[in-house]
C-alpha cells in the first residue's frame, strides 16, 4: 500500500509530508522535486505570497545516496512567511499574545471559514483557514514528485496544461508533443499550448485584477505511456476513474472532474462517443480510432493517454468582498480580505499532476508489487510479455 499524509499550516513553520510504500531503489532527485515545487508557484494571477516563498524540499528520511531504501520518506518544506507570523501563531501561548493574533471573524463565502469555525468551535476562523489553505498542496506536489520518480522508471510521464480561464477556452485538444514543448518554456503565463487562447485567458485575469474579482477555469492532466490494466472493474473502490475523481476533487477549489470527454459524451449519441477498436496485424497490437474515453474503460487503463480534467471555482477571497456576518457581533459585515491569488488554474494543473501520479503509483504497485525496484521491474516485464503474447 502506497500511502501519504501531509501536515502543516499556511503560516506555520513548515509543511511536512510522509510517503510510505515506495519500493527500495527508486532514484530520487531533489532537483526534480524542487522543479515541481517551482512549477506549482508559477502562473499569471498569483498573489504576493508566491513572491515571498521559494519552496525547497528537505528530505529527512527514506532516501540515502539518491535512492529510496524502502522506509517511510519524510519531507519538510519551510514557510518563509513564518517569520512574519511567529507572534500571531505561536505553538505555545505567550503572555500578552492576544494583541498579536490576526483573527478572522468575517467568514468568506466559498471558503472553509464559517463551516469550520462552527464545526471546530472557534470564534476565530484563522485556525480553520490556516489548514484549509491550498498552501498544503506544496506537500502534495513533493509527494507527487516521488510518485513520478517511480512511474518514470517504467516510461510513464505526466504533464498538465490549461484548457480554460473563465470563459476563455483553448477549444481544441493538445498533443503530447505540445505539452512537452510547453513544459520546457521558462516563462509560464497561463500554461496554455496556444498563444491566441492564452492571450484571451490573460485578458480575463486582467479584468478580474481590475475589478477586484477572481476567476476559475479548467486544467487537464495527461499521463502518457501507461500499461493496460491499472485499476479494476471488479469493485467500486478499485475502479481507477473513481479514485482519480476523488483525488482531483480533494484539491482546494476544484468542484468538478472530467475523465476524457465526459461532458461532450453526455450530449452525443453513442456512435459518436465510443473509441472504435482496430487491430494492426503487422505490429500485433490493438489500437483505437480516438481517445474520447480518456484512457480508462471499466475502471482500468486501456493503454491510451489518460486525460483527467479539474474544474476550479473562482478563488473566494475577493478584494471587493461579498456580504457576510461578523462572528463576534453577528452584525452584517463585508467578508475578510487578505492578500490572495486571483487565478490559480496553471498551479492547480501541477497539483493535479501530483494527485494523478500518486493514484497511478498506488494502482501500479497494487498490480506489480515489489519491495525493491528490481522486483517491481521483473513483475512489470513479465506482465508486459504476457500482454504482447495475448
Ligand atoms: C493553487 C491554489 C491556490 C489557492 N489560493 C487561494 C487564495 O490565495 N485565496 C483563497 O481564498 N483561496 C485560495 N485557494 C482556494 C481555497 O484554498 C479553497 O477555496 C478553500 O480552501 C475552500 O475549499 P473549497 O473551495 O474546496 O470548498 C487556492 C486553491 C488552489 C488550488
Amino acid at each position: 500500500m502506497l500511502r501519504f499524509e501531509t501536515a502543516g499550516e499556511s503560516h506555520g513553520e513548515c509543511l511536512v509530508a510522509t510517503l510510505t510504500g515506495l519500493p527500495a531503489g527508486v532514484p530520487i532527485s531533489i532537483d526534480a522535486i524542487n522543479r515541481d515545487l517551482r512549477r506549482r508557484q508559477q502562473g499569471y494571477g498569483r498573489g504576493g505570497r508566491m513572491k515571498i516563498e521559494t519552496d525547497a524540499a528537505h528530505i529527512v528520511s527514506g532516501v540515502r545516496h539518491s535512492r529510496t531504501i524502502g522506509s517511510p520518506i519524510a519531507i519538510l518544506i519551510q514557510n518563509r512567511d513564518w517569520k512574519n507570523w511567529t507572534e500571531a501563531l505561536p505553538v505555545e501561548d505567550i503572555d500578552g499574545g492576544e494583541d498579536k493574533k490576526k483573527p478572522v471573524t468575517r467568514p468568506r463565502p466559498g471558503h472553509a471559514d464559517l463551516a469550520g469555525a462552527i464545526k471546530y468551535d472557534f470564534q476565530d476562523a484563522r485556525y480553520i483557514l490556516e489548514r484549509a489553505s491550498a498552501r498544503e498542496t506544496t506537500a502534495r506536489v513533493a509527494v507527487g514528485a516521488l510518485a513520478k520518480a517511480l512511474l518514470r522508471e517504467f516510461g510513464i510521464e505526466i504533464l498538465s496544461h490549461v484548457l480554460a480561464v473563465g470563459s476563455a477556452r483553448l477549444g481544441r485538444t493538445a498533443t503530447w508533443e505540445e505539452l512537452v514543448a510547453l513544459d520546457l518554456k521558462d516563462e509560464v503565463l497561463l500554461r496554455c499550448v496556444d498563444a491566441e487562447a492564452e492571450a484571451a485567458m490573460k485578458a480575463v485575469v486582467d479584468e478580474a485584477y481590475r475589478t477586484g474579482d477572481t476567476v476559475g477555469g479548467v486544467f487537464e492532466v495527461v499521463a502518457h505511456n501507461l500499461p493496460v490494466g491499472l485499476g479494476s472493474h471488479i469493485t467500486w473502490d478499485t475502479r481507477l476513474d473513481g479514485r482519480l475523481a476523488q483525488a482531483i476533487v480533494s484539491m482546494q477549489a476544484v468542484k468538478g472532474v472530467e475523465i476524457g470527454f465526459a461532458a461532450e459524451g453526455a450530449e452525443n449519441f453513442g456512435s459518436k462517443v465510443q473509441d472504435t477498436i482496430h487491430y494492426d496485424r503487422e505490429e500485433r497490437r490493438f489500437f483505437r480510432g480516438d481517445n474520447r474515453a480518456g484512457g480508462v474503460e471499466g475502471g482500468m487503463t486501456n493503454g491510451q493517454d489518460l486525460l483527467v480534467r479539474g474544474l476550479l471555482k473562482p478563488i473566494s477571497t475577493l478584494r471587493r468582498p461579498l456580504e457576510s456576518v461578523d462572528l463576534t457581533t453577528r452584525e452584517a459585515a463585508l467578508a475578510a480580505y487578505e492578500r490572495s491569488d486571483i487565478c490559480v488554474v496553471p498551479a492547480a494543473g501541477i497539483i493535479g499532476e501530483a494527485m494523478v501520479a500518486i493514484v497511478l503509483a498506488q494502482a501500479f504497485l497494487e498490480k506489480f508489487g515489489g519491495d525493491s525496484l528490481t522486483e517491481t521491474k521483473r513483475n512489470y516485464e513479465g506482465y508486459q510479455r504476457q500482454v504482447r503474447e495475448f
